[in-house]
C-alpha cells in the first residue's frame, strides 16, 4: 500500500494491522442476551416500554424504546439459526413486532388483522422463526407505525454467514434514524405536527442520530478498512451520505451481498432499505474526517433551504498507519428471476380526496384497505410495475420476499425496498415461495403508509 510522505524530520508512522483500541466504544450496539444454550438457537426477551433519555445535553426527552433505549439491542444470530423472541408490550398502546426483511412464516410477521392480532398494553407474543439468510434486518411496530417508530421503536437485526470471506474489514452496525425534539424542553414533538401537509411530506426529526446517538465519533487507523452495515431506521428521512474524498465500496443491499461490488462517491439508503459497505478512512493521522446528510430532493420541496449535516465523525489515531489485508472476492452468484411467463402487476402509487374533502395516498387511487388485494400462488413469478404518480418519491416495500429489481444498472442484488421516485416507474420481479398468506406492502415513508399508501398480497397455494 502506499504511504503519505511525512514532513522532514518526522518519524514515520508505525504502520498497525489494527483498528485504535476502542475504537467503536462510542457507537457499538448492546446485543440482545442468548438465553438458550444451543448454539443454533437464539432465544431473547424484548420489552417495549417508555424511557426518558437524554439525547440532547441536560434534557430529558421522553422516548418510547425496546429495552430502555434508542435503537433497541442488536439481535446478533447466524445463518440458519432459530430465533425465539419472548415479547413483551409494556406501552400505552397497541403494538406488534414486524421483522423487516426477513423470509419468516406469515403468522409471524406482525402485521395486525392480517398476520397476527396487535398486542395490548400489558400483553406479551412469543415470535419464533429460522433466518433463512445472511444479512442486515430490523424490527420496529406495524402499529401506530409513524408514532411509534418516530418515537424511537426500533433495532437491528444481524444473520452472520459463516461461511463468507474474512478480511473484508472490522465491522459496525449503524442505525441510522432521527428525532424529533424541542430543543427548549427536550420534549417529543406530536407525530401529527403541521398536518395534512406535513403528513404528505413526511415528517423527519430534526436531529440525526447514528446508534442513538447525535454526532458520536468512530475511531479508525488511517488506511485500514473498516466494513459498515448501514440500515435506515427513519420514518421518512432519506440517507445520502457523504465522506468527502473517499468512496463506498458497496459489497451488499437488504438481502446480502450483491453481485459485485460497486465504487460509490455517495450512498442513499431509504427508510428501510440496509447497505453493507466497505469504507478505507483515509488522511493524516491525528486528524477528523466528517461523515455528512446531503439534502436529497425526494419530491416537491424536500431539498429546499436546507444544507448538509453531520452525522458523526471519524477520528484517525495518532501516529500510525493502517495496511489492511488484500480485499478478498465476494462475487456472488445471483441467477436473475426469469421472466418467461411472469404475471404483470400494475401498482400506481396515487394521492386522492375523500367525500369530506380530506387527503389521502393510495394504491391505484384507494387508500388501506380499500385496494383490492394483488392475487399471486406460491410458485408463480410476477413482474411488478410501480408507477409512482406524485410529486413525492415513494420508498417501496414488500413483506416477506425479496425481489430484484429490473433495468436497474447497478450490480443485482436482492431487495425487499426500492426507491421509485417523483413521476417516475420501477419494475421489480419477485417469485413467491412456499409461505402462504396474506402480506403487506406499503410506502416506508410511515407518514404516507398511515395515509392510505398500504396494499395486500394474497398468497395461496397453487
Ligand atoms: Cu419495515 Cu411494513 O415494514
Ligand atoms: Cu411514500
Amino acid at each position: 500500500m502506499l504511504l503519505a510522505a511525512t514532513g522532514c524530520g518526522d518519524p514515520a508512522p508505525e504502520l498497525v494491522g489494527a483498528q485504535p483500541d476502542g475504537w467503536d466504544d462510542e457507537i457499538r450496539l448492546r446485543e440482545a442476551v442468548d438465553e438458550d444454550p444451543d448454539p443454533d438457537v437464539v432465544e431473547i426477551h424484548l420489552t417495549a416500554k417508555l424511557a426518558e433519555l437524554e439525547l440532547l445535553a441536560g434534557k430529558k426527552t421522553p422516548v418510547w424504546t425496546y429495552d430502555g433505549a434508542i435503537p433497541g439491542p442488536l439481535i446478533h444470530v447466524k445463518k440458519g439459526d432459530h430465533l425465539i423472541v419472548h415479547f413483551t408490550n409494556d406501552l400505552p398502546e397497541e403494538t406488534t413486532v414486524h421483522w423487516h426483511g426477513i423470509r419468516v412464516p406469515n403468522g409471524m410477521d406482525g402485521v395486525p388483522g392480517t398476520s397476527a392480532p396487535a398486542i395490548p398494553p400489558g400483553g406479551t407474543f412469543d415470535y419464533e422463526f429460522d433466518l433463512p439468510d445472511a444479512g442486515l434486518y430490523w424490527y420496529h411496530p406495524h402499529f401506530d407505525s409513524a408514532a411509534q417508530v418516530g418515537n424511537g421503536l426500533y433495532g437491528a437485526i444481524l444473520v452472520d454467514d459463516p461461511d463468507e470471506p474474512k478480511d473484508l474489514g472490522d465491522e459496525v452496525v449503524l442505525v441510522l434514524s432521527d428525532i424529533h425534539i424541542d430543543d427548549a424542553t427536550g420534549g417529543l414533538e406530536p407525530p401529527d405536527t403541521s398536518g395534512e401537509l406535513g403528513s404528505i411530506f413526511g415528517r423527519e426529526g430534526n436531529h440525526i442520530l447514528v446508534n442513538g446517538k447525535m454526532r458520536p465519533t468512530l475511531r479508525a487507523t488511517a488506511g485500514l478498512r473498516q466494513r459498515w452495515r448501514v440500515v435506515d431506521a427513519a420514518k421518512s428521512r432519506y440517507f445520502q451520505l457523504e465522506l468527502a474524498e473517499h468512496d463506498f465500496t458497496v459489497i451488499g443491499a437488504d438481502g446480502g451481498f450483491a453481485s459485485r461490488p460497486a465504487e460509490l462517491p455517495r450512498l442513499l439508503l431509504t427508510p428501510g432499505q440496509r447497505a453493507d459497505v466497505l469504507v478505507t478512512p483515509n488522511g493524516e493521522p491525528g486528524t477528523a474526517l466528517v461523515v455528512r446528510w446531503i439534502p436529497f430532493d425526494r419530491g416537491y420541496g424536500t431539498a429546499d433551504f436546507r444544507s448538509t449535516e453531520d452525522v458523526f465523525e471519524i477520528a484517525l489515531a495518532p501516529d500510525v498507519r493502517g495496511a489492511s489485508p488484500p480485499m478478498p472476492s465476494i462475487a456472488r452468484d445471483i441467477e436473475p428471476l426469469s421472466l418467461a411467463g411472469a404475471t404483470p402487476v400494475e401498482i400506481r402509487l396515487t394521492q386522492g380526496m375523500d367525500a369530506n374533502g380530506k387527503t389521502f395516498l393510495g394504491i391505484n387511487d384507494k387508500p388501506f384497505p380499500e385496494a383490492d388485494p394483488v392475487d399471486a400462488a406460491v410458485g408463480e413469478t410476477q413482474i411488478w410495475t410501480l408507477k409512482n404518480e406524485m410529486d413525492w418519491a415513494h420508498p417501496f416495500h414488500l413483506h416477506g420476499f425479496f425481489f430484484q429489481v429490473l433495468d436497474d444498472p447497478e450490480p443485482l442484488a436482492w431487495r425487499d425496498t426500492v426507491n421509485v421516485p417523483q413521476q417516475e416507474t420501477r419494475r421489480i420481479a419477485v417469485r413467491y415461495d412456499d409461505r402462504p398468506g396474506m402480506w403487506m406492502f406499503h410506502c416506508h415513508i410511515l407518514d404516507h403508509a398511515d395515509m392510505g399508501m398500504m396494499g395486500m398480497l394474497m398468497l395461496h397455494e397453487p
